[in-house]
Order: C-alpha cells, then structure tokens, then sequence
C-alpha cells in the first residue's frame, strides 16, 4: 500500500505545483486588472468626494497627539457606516478595523491622526478651526486614505450596497482568505503612539504592515521608498547648565551658565563632524536656547534642546552617551554643573524605520501594476524619523512616500511637511486608497509575503 499513497501524494504534489505555477504566470494580469479597478473606482466623482469631504473635516478640526477624540469619532463613525467593525479605545484614541473572515493571515495598514502645534497660515475655505493647530504633516490625508481602502476593501467584500459603484470584478477572493486590520493610531508627532498601539496586545497578531506617508515634493501619481533602512533613528534631549547668576559687570563673581552653553552647543557639532564616520549619516541639532531675560545680568541657569538622529540602533546609542558626557564635561570646565534629560519616556526615541525586503518588494510590485513603473522610485535615506519604526520592528513592515505635490505655490517652490503654508494635492487620496487597498488584497490572496514578493 505505502508505494500507493507515495505515488498519490507526488500527482497531488505535482498537482498543486503545476496550479500554483499557473498561478504564478498570471499574477501580473492579475495584479493589473486589480489595482486598474481599484483606481478606477477610487477615482469615480462620488468616490473622491467623500475621500475630500473626510479629509478637509479631519483638516479643518486637527487635534494633537493622543487628544484625537474627535477624529477618533469620525473614524468611528465612518466605520459604522461601511458597516466595518473595531476596537477602541486602543492607546487611548487609537481605532483598529477588521474586515475579513477574522482568520490568519492578518495584514495591517496604517494611518497616523495626530496634528501638530502649528498655526496654519494657508487662506482656504477648509484652514483649521482650531487656533495653533494645524495639520501640517498630511496625517488628514493618511486617515482619508485609510478610510477609503476600507471601503474598496469592503465592496470587495462585496456586502455592503452602493448602488453607484461597480461591484469589484477581479479574480482575487480576499478579503475571504484572511483579515485586513485598519490600524488608526494616535501620537505619531514625538509621542511614539504606534509603540503604545503596541503595547497594548490589540496588534499582537498581525504578520506585516503597510504605511504611506504623502510627500509634498513628489508628484501625485507617484510613491517611492527603499528596501531595508529608509528612515533614522531619532531622540530628544533637554540639558540644563547651572551656574551663579550675578551682575554682568561683575564676571569674577559668578559661573556664567551662557558661556558654558555656547561650548557646549559648539562641542555637540564636533561629535558629528569628528567622531561619527563620515560615511554612517548622524545629525546632532540643537532646536532652543533659553536663558536670561536682561543685557546686564548673567542668570543662573540656561535650558537648550535638540534632537539626535542616526540610520542605527548603535549610532543613536553612541550619540546619547556622547551628548551626556559632552553636556557634562563642558558645564564642569566652565564651573557649572550640566545634566541631561533624554526623555526616555514622555519623548521616546523612534528607531530607525527598516524596510522588510521582501514586504517592500510586494508594496513596490503593487505600486509599479498600479503607477507605472516609472511613477515607483528608489528614495535615499531620510534623517526624519517615523514611528513606524516600532512597526518595523515587531512584524515585515513596508513604509512608502507618495507624492502630493500641488501646483498652487506659496513662498517657496514646495512648502514641506511641518510648514504652515503646507498644501497638499487631493488628488493622492484616491491613488492613496488604491494602493493600501491593492498592497492588501494581493499580500492576502498570495498567502502571505514570501509568496506574494515571488
Ligand atoms: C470636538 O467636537 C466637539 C463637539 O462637536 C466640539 O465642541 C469641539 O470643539 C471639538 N474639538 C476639537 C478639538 O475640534
Ligand atoms: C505616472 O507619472 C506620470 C508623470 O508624472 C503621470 O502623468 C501619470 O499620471 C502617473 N501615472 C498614474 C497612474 O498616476
Ligand atoms: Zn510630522
Ligand atoms: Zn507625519
């Protein structure tokens, strides 16, 4: 009998070799046809208008880290209405969706809520309502794409009836073959929320994760990102420098805290420019000075802060002992004492975003089906920093950069992330949502990432 069941197991085995070689052959069609379909439907007017609708009401309310309650509820709330479920409160605000069997796989993709504390100076019908607030770094835009990949996902699902879009036709299954998680996480602006998501358990089971970030620099229409490390590692530091305060006239009198501070902000700068390998990528910069109040006294005191980056884990460890022992020694050779807050906690150090390979040749495989191969460019490392990075750490993570440049021009040819004068393009939404919702379906229907990077 044995040599029965050998020859049955090698026709089954030959079997579902040869199906999965048919499999492999059609992928590209396959592929094409999803993410056309995808785009096309995105794009409908009906479509992007909602897509603009929930993103200029997010624009126009922007809350900061972990205080997203509103934008929480309008998440929610958009969620009761696809008829998606979710939990929450996770980390606070943060909402997790699932649409799917609830099987594994789990395949996560993520939005970041949080605005930042800036006053936003663009004259628009839809500028923020909120004084000193402002989305300035397009996180509007990431929940507005998020939210429509839920909707693609969910017709694709097909049980939710809206009569004016098509129905998807394509060949792929999933959602059916395993779980699509929204991630919706607060903080992402200096207060490492995606590390709270974490912690909390909710995305213990997710096996990789998919992240946009919009870019005002690259056009719309277009993504890039790189394989392996993408983004620094970031810190924070608060230094104190502590003398003797006293009349200016009279120097010999006190343990001047300014200069000691000058030396020491000087002394950072060579930690860069003569200890750190040229070829490994540091920067030290420092952000604030504050001491004083008055010409002609020396005060006791003087605060300055900074951030540190670096593209390792290792470098960014060096950088720290190294601030600490300069913060130090340069407030002891001037006669005061200087300390070091590096925030461990309240201003948690992000990680360097690392780009799974395999995870970055499938979003890379879906952006080119979906763009064009030309429209996916391969990014140099950039010194921001992202808290993805947990992400990355924990599951095969894959960040991306997607273009929304707008033609409309202020001072400069294009006003970054983190301006106040920052307009996006909402032409990315639909192309946003496409993507997430493409990078999903075709990671689920391939079983995973090895096979679906093949
Ligand atoms: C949140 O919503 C409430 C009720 O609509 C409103 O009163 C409040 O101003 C909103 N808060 C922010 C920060 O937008
Ligand atoms: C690809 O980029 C070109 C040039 O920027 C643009 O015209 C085109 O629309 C893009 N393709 C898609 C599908 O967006
Ligand atoms: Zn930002
Ligand atoms: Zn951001």
């Amino acid at each position: 009998m044995g040599w029965l069941v050998t020859l049955t197991l090698i026709l089954c085995t030959c079997h579902a070799e040869a199906a999965a070689e048919e499999d492999r052959s059609r992928q590209p069609e396959r592929l094409s046809s999803l993410t056309e379909e995808l785009l096309r439907i995105a794009r409908e007017p009906d479509f992007l208008g909602w897509l603009r609708s929930v993103r200029r009401r997010i624009h126009e309310n922007p809350e900061l880290a972990f205080q997203e309650f509103n934008t929480s509820q309008l998440v929610r709330s958009e969620l009761d209405s696809l008829g998606i479920q979710y939990t929450w409160p996770v980390a606070e605000t943060g909402v997790v969706g699932s649409i799917g069997s609830g099987s594994q796989p789990w395949f996560g993709l993520r939005a970041d809520m949080d605005a930042l504390p800036i006053q936003e100076m663009v004259e628009w019908e839809h500028k923020s309502k909120n004084k000193g607030r402002m989305h300035a770094c397009g996180h509007d835009a990431h929940v507005a794409m998020l939210l429509g990949a839920a909707k693609l996902l969910k017709l694709k699902h097909g049980d939710i009836k809206v009569n004016h879009l098509h129905k998807l036709q394509s060949v792929y299954s999933t959602p059916e073959k395993g779980t699509v998680k929204l991630v919706f996480q607060p903080g992402e602006e200096s207060r490492a929320g995606a590390y709270h998501m974490l912690q909390t358990g909710a995305l213990d089971n997710i096996q990789a994760m998919f992240g946009l970030h919009v870019a005002p620099e690259m056009p719309v229409g277009s993504i890039g990102s790189r394989p392996g490390t993408f983004l620094a590692g970031s810190g924070r530091f608060l230094a104190s420098v502590k003398g003797i305060g006293g009349h200016a006239a009279r120097p010999q009198d006190t343990r001047d805290p300014v200069v000691a501070a000058s030396f020491i902000i000087l002394a950072l700068q060579q930690i860069i420019s003569r200890e750190t390998d040229p070829l490994q990528a540091g920067v030290i910069s420092v952000g604030f000075v504050e001491g004083g109040r008055a010409e002609n006294v020396i005060p006791e005191t003087v605060k300055l802060g900074g951030t540190f980056r670096s593209t390792t884990a290792e470098g960014l460890d060096d950088l720290r002992q190294r601030i600490r022992v300069v913060v130090e020694g340069q407030a002891a050779v001037h006669r005061c004492s200087g300390s070091v807050d590096f925030m461990m906690e309240t201003m948690r150090p992000y990680p360097p975003t690392v780009n799974h390979r395999e995870m970055y040749g499938h979003a890379k495989l879906v952006g080119e089906a979906l763009l064009g191969e030309s429209n996916v460019t391969l990014l140099p490392p950039i010194m921001g920093a992202e808290d993805f990075s947990f992400y990355s750490q924990k599951m095969n993570a894959a960040f991306f950069m997607i273009g929304a440049r707008t033609t409309k021009v202020g001072p400069r040819p294009v006003e970054p992330l983190h301006s106040p004068r920052l307009v996006i393009d909402e032409d990315v939404l639909p192309v946003g949502a496409a993507l997430h919702a493409a990078v999903a379906i075709s990671y689920l229907d391939a079983g995973g990432v090895a096979a679906a990077a093949e």
